[in-house]
């Protein structure tokens, strides 16, 4: 019998019906008419999305693809960049910088919680010559489900007038959670396909501010296929330098018409709500939350610790073989500490009560104490009061 999966990672998600369909839409030629009116339909609504005006990039990768083109493009050996320590994420975007020979400043956060200005500001008001080129910002720290406050930390930079480039890694935030790339003035945006765009994995996507461009030309980071140059003057006349991934862009197409459908801000209010449920439930059934400061919680994805005598093999084997519920475990220095639930993409009330009471059940199931119906009603209530 044919089961429904409920793929509550953090992304991939649940892909909707309408963009399973344009991913079988039939091969085109990639250097025709068709094509360029794909991607002048994509270009223009995924500059709605990002909220900005600047360039969009479409790399064929995965999100990491994208964070490395950002760091290429715009950065030389030796360059001065700060890059945040606060999980997996954030972590990964100054390991690139490093690899190709960036220098580095890590400000170490406690893994669950969320970046605070001060340090910000604490290592650029010593940068006395503003020697600092870059800022790697990880919008939601999908390994340990914290979101930062983007507002406060560049209004650090700004008030200090530091002429540092932003770049923000929002693979697990864009069109989840409010992120206003011009109202910023954000240097580069990188997002990937298989989060808040609901496709499967297989673009990065990148804004890229005229600040950014500047900097590009300058740059003497080694890289061909990434080059942000070639990808603009192709993309202008409807095209990419080498063979694009041409079915993720009739998924794109429905992506987007799905998002213009819904409205950015009810989609940002929808996983609000969701988030706010799901965290309810697993509180009420006496779970702790990595992130003990609420005001950072993610939209995307909620870290819970696990119960004292419950693994998370087991307890995503019986959600498994029980629910056909997917959840996510912890990473690196969070393995076998907590597990992850993603609420992103094309997720409604209905699974929520499903997905919250799943676990429940999975959890009595291992010996949990708990009354049945808890999650629910935990659930049901964040939802009745909105
Ligand atoms: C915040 C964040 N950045 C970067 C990545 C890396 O993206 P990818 O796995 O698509 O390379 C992820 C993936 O989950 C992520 O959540």
């Amino acid at each position: 019998m044919y089961r429904e999966t409920y793929l509550q990672i953090p992304g991939p998600t649940n892909i909707p019906k309408p963009i399973l369909d344009a991913l079988s839409s039939k091969a085109i030629n990639h250097r025709g008419d068709e094509y360029a009116a794909l991607m002048e339909f994509n270009v223009k609504h995924l500059k709605k999305v990002f909220k900005t005006k600047n360039d969009i990039l479409i790399f064929p990768s995965s999100g990491s693809g994208g964070l490395e083109a950002s760091i290429v493009n715009t950065l030389s050996p030796g360059d001065k960049v700060v890059a945040i320590n606060m999980g997996v994420f954030s972590k990964r975007y100054g390991e690139i910088a490093t690899s190709f020979g960036a220098e580095i400043t890590w400000i170490n956060q406690e893994w669950g919680s969320a970046l605070n200005p001060n340090r910000l500001k604490d290592v650029l008001s010593k940068d006395f010559k503003n020697e600092i080129k870059a800022i790697l910002l990880t919008h939601n720290e999908t390994s340990t489900g914290v979101t930062n406050d983007l507002h406060a930390l560049i209004r650090v930079v700004r008030e200090l007038n530091h002429p540092a480039l932003i770049f923000v890694d929002a693979v697990s935030s864009l069109a989840i959670t409010d992120l206003p790339t011009d109202l910023l003035d954000i240097d580069i945006v990188v997002t990937g396909s298989q989060k808040g765009l609901m496709l499967p994995g297989g673009l990065s996507l990148i804004s890229v501010s005229k600040r950014a461009w500047e900097a590009h030309n300058n740059a003497s980071m080694p890289k061909w296929y990434w080059n942000f140059t070639p990808m603009l003057e192709r993309m202008k006349v409807g095209q990419m330098p080498y063979t694009p991934v041409i079915s993720h862009f009739f998924a794109l197409k429905a992506s987007l018409e799905i998002i213009e459908n819904e409205g950015l801000e009810n989609i940002y209010n929808r996983h609000k709500q969701n988030a706010d449920a799901i965290r309810n439930a697993l509180e009420e059934l006496g779970l702790k939350l990595l992130v003990s400061d609420n005001k950072y919680s993610s939209n995307a994805v909620t870290a819970v610790y696990l119960p004292d005598d419950i693994n998370y093999e087991d307890l995503s084997k019986v959600l498994e073989d029980d629910f056909n519920v997917i959840i996510g475990g912890g990473l690196q220095q969070l393995s076998g500490k907590i597990f992850r639930v993603g609420h992103l993409g094309n997720l409604h009330k209905p699974e929520v009560i499903a997905i919250v009471t799943s676990i429940e059940i999975s959890l009595k199931k291992l010996g949990y104490n708990v009354t049945l119906g808890t999650a629910a009603k935990a659930a049901s209530r964040v939802f009745l009061n909105n």
